[in-house]
């Protein structure tokens, strides 16, 4: 008789947005006069810039004739795009990354969750409280996060490094020493960064206990502070223990079309072993490389008009940011992030829980948002808000927000 995975039996409720997912669904059919205004799961709404249209297009004209066609990809992603991002994400930026070193995906999602598997059962992780949900769920479903606890919400093998007001929303260096260190900047879902000097202490200590840094970097195309890194290789010892997300999500709107990569330095081993060469091995065995096509497109986000189309599409969300930031806060909102994040992170008003504010919204001004604790217990208290709505429909949103009595 088979058995399951009963890993996957401890997982408590669904992932965060199907369950919220679900209950805006439910909402609608039964209010279907209803507009509703869906602010809650980060996904992009503009249309992918000229650039990248056109080179889709022309990439599909090549897989129309037999000398031009291309069948599986390359294992760690085409070179014109490895290359491209080597150049223009790392060595503009002073850091010493090899297109050899990057490996492309089809997302960070995928990435960030499965780059688990080449670790021991026994690291322990330690993340941020709140938490992009993906970082934990895939750790109880390899095993490694121990029982949970219903009462504090937290994971008995987990450390978490909370962050709250009182610390800029920014992780202290935990108390316990973790084997594997999560971190997101800017950071999803409170949109706070961390200064470079700041990610530095995280490097140093990092290679002091011998832990590796699992940094997404997703949301990097969001900053537009000098002194915030955009990859963590800015910081001098990286090399040696860090692993690196990225995503052409948020700065492209690839999230339908889906590509991303992952950076593994050489440099990072355990003992004599290359990390690089533990993810080569399970690439190769259990991936079959993101679609031609979508790399040609990928390679387009770093010709002159792709990044000039690109900045503009960032500047349209930021502007979405500050209009959510700013309307809240003059309604008397207590709201952080926004500035070089596309999320708006505001304190509930009246001691509201999370799921409180959640179905308020819905019900009375009917805007979807994503309520804090989802992410953590941490998070109780607190709601996120993306700018990656339309402009019109951000303007309702928090038009409609400051109408409520609270
Ligand atoms: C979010 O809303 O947190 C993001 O859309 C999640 C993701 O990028 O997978």
């Amino acid at each position: 008789m088979f058995k399951l995975n009963e890993n996957y039996l401890k997982l408590p409720g669904s992932y965060l947005f199907s369950t919220i997912g679900k209950k805006v669904n439910a909402y609608s059919a039964a209010h279907p006069d209803k507009k509703i205004i869906r602010l809650g799961i980060g996904d992009v709404t503009q249309p992918l810039a000229p650039a990248i249209i056109e080179a889709l297009h022309s990439a599909v004209d090549e897989m129309g004739h037999a000398e031009t066609f291309h069948g599986y990809a390359p294992d760690l992603g085409y070179e014109f795009l490895r290359d491209a991002i080597a150049e223009n994400d790392y060595r503009a930026r002073g850091c010493d990354i090899s297109p050899d070193e990057i490996f492309v995906s089809d997302g960070a999602k995928c990435d960030s969750s499965n780059i688990q598997e080449i670790f021991g059962l026994d690291n322990r992780i330690a993340v941020c409280d709140p938490v992009y949900p993906v970082y934990v769920d895939s750790n109880v479903m390899a095993g490694r996060t121990g029982t949970y606890d219903k009462n504090t919400e937290t994971w008995s093998d987990v450390i978490y490094m909370p962050c709250t007001a009182a610390n800029g929303f920014a992780p202290e260096l935990p108390k316990e020493t973790p084997d594997l260190i999560y971190l997101c900047f800017p950071n999803n879902p409170t949109g706070a960064t961390v200064t470079k000097a700041q990610l530095q202490e995280w490097v140093d200590y990092a290679n002091r206990v011998g832990a590796v840094i699992i940094y997404d970097a997703a949301y990097e195309a969001y900053i537009s502070d000098a002194d915030v890194p955009h990859s963590i290789y800015e910081c001098q010892g990286a090399q040696t223990c860090a692993i690196e997300l990225r995503s052409f999500s948020k700065n492209a709107g690839f999230t339908g079309v889906r590509l991303g990569f992952t950076v593994i330095p050489k440099e990072l081993k355990c003992g004599d072993v290359m990390l690089h060469s533990l993810w080569a091995r399970r690439h190769g065995t259990k991936y079959n490389g993101a679609p031609y096509i979508v790399q040609r497109a990928g390679e387009a986000v770093y010709s002159e008009a792709g990044k000039e189309q690109l900045k503009q599409q960032v500047a349209y969300y930021m502007k979405n940011a500050s209009y959510i930031y700013n309307g809240l806060k003059e309604a008397g909102f207590t709201v952080s992030g926004g500035v070089n994040a596309p999320y708006i992170w505001l304190k509930t008003p009246g001691n509201m829980t999370s799921w409180e504010f959640f179905d308020t919204l819905l019900e009375n001004v009917n805007v979807v948002g994503t309520p804090g604790s989802g992410f953590g217990p941490s998070g109780e208290g607190y709601f996120r808000l993306t700018a990656f709505g339309s402009y019109e429909n951000t303007v309702e949103a928090v038009d409609r927000i400051k109408t409520l009595k609270l």
